[in-house]
């Protein structure tokens, strides 16, 4: 494998082309959750340059915090609160263009404008994580990121 990211200077999209097979490289190589949520946390971060880039894993019955690249941040989450607590609750990609228009939101940094969440699943397709990431920009994150983010996700087995 190799020790160091490529990414040219492309579009989002041609970036997340690009970033994608680096990654499986990675994990696939890897049984250990912790050492590759820590290297796609730092992947991603590398690529994009986002305000905060890391993971949430549940830990009996709460999401608490795990490898990340940024800020330090909230520890615990409980189901259903903020938007790492909706995407877990609703089991779904929570992409939120203005954090300050999402009910509950959990301002971890009052520099954090935008924010997507994605579920992680076991084989049984329960959420075990969210990959949460934030924006000090509005409308940071859209459709693409969303797809390209969801593929990354199936890649971290919890
Ligand atoms: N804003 C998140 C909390 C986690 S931090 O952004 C790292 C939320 O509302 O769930």
């Amino acid at each position: 494998m190799a020790e160091e990211l490529k990414i040219s200077n492309g579009t989002k999209e041609e970036r997340y082309m690009e970033l994608l097979p680096q990654i499986k490289a990675v994990v696939e190589d890897e049984p250990d959750a912790v050492a590759n949520m820590a290297n796609v946390s730092a992947m991603l971060w590398e690529t994009f340059g986002w305000w905060w880039t890391g993971f949430y894993r549940v830990v009996d019955g709460v999401l608490v915090l795990g490898p990340f690249q940024g800020p330090m941040a909230c520890t615990r989450i409980r189901k259903g609160k903020g938007v790492c607590g909706t995407a877990w609750a609703e089991n779904k990609t929570q992409v939120v263009p203005d954090v300050d228009q999402f009910p509950g939101h959990i301002a971890c940094s009052s520099a954090s404008r935008s924010e997507i969440v994605v579920p992680l699943h076991n084989a049984e397709g329960e959420v075990t994580g969210v990959l949460d990431i934030d924006s000090a920009e509005l409308a940071t994150f859209d459709e693409t990121d969303r797809i390209w983010l969801e593929k990354i996700a199936e890649l971290i087995v919890l």
